[in-house]
């Protein structure tokens, strides 16, 4: 049997209703909603109020006629004047016997979702972090968001291709490669025994070489001081020409591949990536190897891209760079246009001749689109990229880059913007002494503090936890937290991150879910233990307590929870509905005994410990959060 959404169940029954009632307000929406107080009813039907104002009526005569109308089948109990509350809401009780052979269904393999019909090809731009540069903790939210909005397209039963588009390409990269060697010259620095603390310094070096270059040189610009005034200025900078002329120079053998200077691009590649895709093994996010496409994949797409978009009009000549204008959108098949106009032109094509980040982007989503099969492109990244996003978006639109095959149709794109990670001063989150926070560090802080924990919690219950089990445990706990923590806040939204709060055992926080879970496998244990055999396993659901009925109904929710996330990319949904489930478990724990129970509630009772067990379960593996047995 398929499994039923009673929400879905009976929109349809009072849209009927409302169509037989008022034919002439056939399209109202039914404005089924949970019931506000569990003692009034299940659900409600806020409807009549709305359409008595259509149609010049008082409420309760267009309550009185929906009630009429509403075919119970046997899905709720029959409607009666006495449903109807207040002004006109109506309230709504399901039969038990349909909430039990719901849950029924729900307690199958695919736990009442059904996979996509038909499944599309989606593709989740994630991680991208930069060459060279020291991972922290700003680096954490777009694999953490990145890969549960993957998993939860994944669950629905979609294609997802996951790409990390690293930063591996382009000036900035030449300007470490370049000074790195010059390091190693000097014999300053070990290409063998290079770490990405070294590599960092050392960008950070070149950039400010080459910083200094550039604000030199544009002063003189800028200031247009005459010859002699230039010469002075020129005079000035004259050893950061010399590092920006060398970048140059060591971008030029990068692109003819020159042995010696690709050896080194090589190891500050291995030695960046190395720790970008073990902080994503550690934190169990599913971004490896053969999800990386960096930019510098791209890198002999580009000059021929910018020609052929110059050869069809589509890019053009403007003061010395090159541009595709996206401020005149052209209408979509419903006659709206395609994209909000933006003013600011995509510029693929520096006045130096040099490509940008946008060139690389625009020929990403040409490749994502016509080679990977993406009919829908979400981009994982941080809030302030979203004029670029929506600038290559409308580039490649024009440049018909992006057009679905067989649709005619541009592909889905994205921007799954997110919020910057501040600390609990409310300011960017830094260490004590103003730096930022290396993410290998922040972890290990993590999970020391959740052993920490543990421990406590353990002596307080007059136990003690041996050294490896409370270190394997307080792996879990840490990457519920982290994860946890960042995903259950509106991902747009800046988040506070602490310490304290992601670690809590009590409150919406990873480690609370953890334990609802470990809870449930717990008393399933016991079952076994005294052995209760299986039985129960095919008993037939109750739901006479209001707790177990609450309960109930929680679970019915999980199928469309799922798919929420999917369509608002919103992982934060899923969150709260686990946490409302570990809520309304813990209340039918506390009321319900289950393994005291006489033995039809108890297998009843066991049976929705194990379904919830595996809900939890479920819906935790569809945020990238691993479960364990026990805490
Ligand atoms: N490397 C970029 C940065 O640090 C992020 C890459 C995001 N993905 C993309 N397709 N632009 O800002």
């Amino acid at each position: 049997m398929p499994s039923r959404d009673p929400l879905v169940e009976l929109s349809q029954r009072f849209t009927a209703a409302i169509r037989a009632a008022f034919p002439e307000a056939a399209d109202a929406d039914p404005l089924i909603a949970p019931c506000k107080n569990p003692e009034h009813g299940d659900f409600q039907s806020n409807a009549a109020m709305g359409l008595a104002k259509r149609l010049g009526q008082k409420p309760r005569d267009a309550a009185l006629a929906l009630v009429a109308k509403v075919d119970p089948g046997d899905l709720i109990e029959p409607l009666t004047p006495a449903s109807i509350a207040g002004p006109g809401f109506i309230n709504i009780r399901l039969r038990p016997r349909a909430i039990a052979s719901m849950l029924a269904a729900l307690d199958s393999p695919s736990l009442g979702i059904e996979p996509a019909q038909p499944p599309s090809t989606i593709v989740v731009d994630l991680m991208g972090v930069n060459l060279a540069k020291q991972m922290h903790v700003g680096h954490l939210r777009s694999p953490i968001i990145g890969d549960a909005i993957a998993r939860t397209l994944e669950r629905l039963g979609h294609t997802v291709i996951r790409q990390n588009h690293v930063g591996d390409w382009g000036l900035n990269i030449a300007m470490v490669t370049g000074r790195l060697m010059r390091e190693i010259s000097q014999g300053r620095t070990r290409l063998e025994t290079l770490t990405l603390d070294e590599l960092d310094r050392a960008y950070v070096a070149a950039q400010a070489e080459c910083q200094r270059d550039l604000a030199g040189l544009e002063a003189v610009r800028r200031f247009g001081l005459g010859p002699k005034a230039e010469a002075e200025l020129e005079a000035q900078v004259g050893g950061a020409t010399e590092a920006f002329t060398l970048a140059r120079q060591t971008l030029i053998n990068l692109q003819k591949k020159d042995p010696a200077t690709y050896a080194v691009w090589q190891r500050i590649y291995q030695v960046t990536m190395q720790t970008c895709l073990d902080v994503c093994k550690t934190l169990a996010v599913n971004v490896t190897d053969e999800h990386t496409a960096g930019e510098s994949t791209y890198a002999d797409e580009l000059a021929p891209m910018v020609q052929d978009l110059l050869d069809r009009g589509i890019a053009v000549h403007d003061q010395g760079a090159i541009v595709i204008r996206v401020d005149e959108p052209p209408a979509g098949p419903d006659g709206e246009p395609l994209w909000k106009p933006i003013k600011e032109p995509c510029i693929i094509r520096k006045t130096d001749g040099g490509f940008l980040y946008a060139t690389t982007d625009v020929c990403a989503i040409r490749r994502r689109v016509q080679k990977l099969g993406g009919s829908r492109l979400i981009y994982v990244i941080d809030a302030r990229q979203n004029l670029h996003l929506r600038q290559v978006f409308a580039a490649s639109i024009r440049a018909g880059y992006s057009v679905v095959k067989g649709t005619g149709l541009p592909a889905h794109m994205e921007h799954a913007a997110f919020g910057a990670v501040l600390g609990e001063d409310g300011r960017p989150f830094k260490t004590r002494s103003g730096d930022t926070v290396r993410l290998a560090d922040l972890l290990a802080e993590t999970f020391g503090r959740a052993e920490q924990a543990l421990k406590d919690a353990a002596a307080q219950r007059g136990e003690t936890l041996d050294d490896a089990q409370a270190r394997e445990i307080a792996r879990a706990v840490g990457i519920a937290a982290l994860k946890y923590g960042d995903l259950s806040t509106d991902r747009t939204k800046d988040y506070l991150f602490s310490f304290d709060r992601m670690l809590a055992f009590e409150g919406n926080t990873g480690p609370y879910l953890l334990y609802a879970y470990v809870r449930t496998r717990s008393i399933l244990r016991k079952a076994a233990e005294r052995g209760m055999g299986e039985g129960w396993k095919t008993a037939p659901f109750s739901a006479s307590d209001p707790a177990e009925k609450q309960l109930a109904l929680a679970l019915l929710r999980y199928p469309a929870a799922v798919a929420g996330v999917a369509e608002a990319l919103e992982p934060h949904r899923l969150c709260q509905y686990l946490y409302d489930l570990a809520g309304a478990f813990s209340v039918f724990f506390d009321r319900c005994p289950v393994l005291a129970a006489e033995p039809g509630a108890r297998d009843s009772r066991l049976r929705v410990c194990a379904l919830t067990a595996r809900v939890l379960a479920d819906g935790l593996g569809v945020l990238g959060i691993p479960t364990i047995e026990r805490m």
